[in-house]
């Protein structure tokens, strides 16, 4: 390891003048459960009733929600996404739910999600049709603002299928005044920059003031190339995306796939720990009513949420790549810094990291205590700057710990990496 060739990003992390949306939600990402990566557009409730849509579905996850730990570890939002509406709208023009899979009706549903102390939300689209072919809120946004906040719904996810992409950014701005509208505190998940960017840089200082948080890239799957393709496109437009999250609006990477069944137990270790640095929103798409101990461990980790929802705010991002390891770093509030480093060398077994090679480490002079949260919890100590400490990382796996200089602070560090490049 000594000797390896360290390629340190010269991050230049501008302070980001923009105001966030004023509907005072989304301090910290969001956290809650999506049934689209698990359950996708299955509407099949008479042979498949226990995996269809329905609001059987959104009672049982919010059930076992309660009673395994998950609201307890901050899991809040209970999200349905497409495929939920009849294929009409009502003679007031107003959605409806599909009447034989959700008898009750959206407003009951809410009532019952509220009742255990979590919250609901629900789906639609800008355009003329959602991506699943259900009807669009184009033409019906202040109708639709209207229905959403009658029902008490706490938390809207916009699509933007079927719409000419220049006009996505009209549409989205369009619900946001819509929902303010309606006086009642609506969390806006948005998925404006995905749309635009396959014609144009969007505009980051609009969509922070538009919603709570923003869809950059595509879908996850569940498969690590997923992932990692998910992770590539976040270092590689970091400059860009990193500054324009803080409190009341974050980047969105998508859902957390951990529990399901692409990932090795490492590479669920890696979605958690990067999501944690990237202040992602945790929201979860699997199945809470069947996943094994060792990914709801990971998942309601008492220490990566704490990093994930750190009161600073500020987003992390990959501080230095080589030699097949990632480093990414976030600041956290106290002075402390979050470190992951990735192994992204999916041959052989663990490799040691050179914990002195991270660009973070310079923040340790004269010396750091280190905690250890993955690969297990365990309490470093004192460590000098002048170390010679080499920690193991799995094949595709992730190392994650916390930094907290000891006479030195984060303002002192002029967060200026040094480029080898
Ligand atoms: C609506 O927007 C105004 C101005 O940004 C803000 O003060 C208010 O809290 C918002 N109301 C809701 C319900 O989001
Ligand atoms: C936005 O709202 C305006 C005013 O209601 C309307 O004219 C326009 O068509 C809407 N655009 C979209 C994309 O929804
Ligand atoms: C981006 O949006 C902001 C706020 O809406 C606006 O003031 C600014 O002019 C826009 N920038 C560009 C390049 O369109
Ligand atoms: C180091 O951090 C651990 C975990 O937060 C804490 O228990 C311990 O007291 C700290 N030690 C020092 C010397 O600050």
């Amino acid at each position: 390891m000594a000797g390896a060739v360290f390629v340190f990003t010269l991050v230049v992390l501008m302070s980001f003048a923009a105001d966030a949306l004023d509907n005072g939600l989304a301090l910290t990402p969001t956290m809650g459960w999506l049934h689209w990566e698990r359950f996708m557009c299955n509407t099949d409730c008479k042979t498949d009733p226990d995996n269809c849509i329905s609001e059987r579905l959104y009672m049982q996850m919010a059930d076992v929600m309660v009673k395994e730990g998950w609201k307890d570890a901050g899991y809040e939002y209970v999200c349905i996404d497409d495929c939920w509406t009849f294929h009409k709208r009502d003679a007031q023009g107003r959605l409806q739910a599909d009447p034989d899979r959700f008898p009750s009706g959206i407003k009951k549903l809410a009532d019952y999600i509220h009742s255990k102390g979590l919250k609901l939300g629900i789906y639609a689209d800008l355009g003329y049709k959602t991506c699943g072919g259900y009807p669009g809120s184009l033409g019906y946004h202040e109708i639709d603002a209207q229905t959403f906040a009658d029902w008490d719904v706490d938390l809207l996810k916009y699509d933007g299928c079927y719409l000419e992409w220049k006009l996505v950014g009209e549409g989205y701005i369009n619900m946001s005044k819509a929902l303010n509208n309606t006086g009642k505190s609506i969390l806006y998940s948005c998925e404006w920059p995905l749309y635009v960017w396959p014609f144009d840089k969007p505009n980051y200082t609009a969509i922070r003031e538009t919603c709570n948080h923003w869809r950059n890239y595509a879908d996850v799957y569940d498969s690590w190339s997923s992932i990692k393709s998910i992770l590539d496109w976040s270092a590689k437009y970091q400059d860009i995306i990193v500054p324009s999250a803080g409190p009341g609006g974050w980047n969105d990477p998508d859902m957390l796939v951990i529990g399901n069944f692409g990932l090795s137990h490492d590479q669920q270790e890696s979605q958690m720990a990067l999501w944690a640095i990237m202040a992602a929103p945790l929201i979860m798409s699997n199945d809470l009513r069947d996943i094994c101990p060792r990914s709801k461990a990971l998942l309601q980790n008492k220490y990566i949420i704490a990093i994930n929802q750190d009161p600073l705010g500020k987003q992390g991002y990959q501080t230095s790549k080589g030699n097949d390891f990632e480093v990414w770093e976030r600041p956290l509030s106290e002075n402390r810094l979050a470190m992951a480093v990735m192994n992204r060398q999916e041959i052989g077994g663990p490799r040691r990291f050179f914990l002195a090679a991270a660009p973070g480490w310079e923040l340790c002079n004269p010396k750091c205590n280190i905690t250890l949260i993955l690969p297990k919890y365990q309490e470093l100590g004192v460590v000098p700057l002048q170390t010679d400490l080499m920690l193991p990382v799995n094949p595709s796996g992730t190392m994650l710990l916390t930094l907290t200089p000891l006479q030195n602070t984060l303002q002192d560090h002029k967060l200026r990496w040094n480029s080898t490049l």
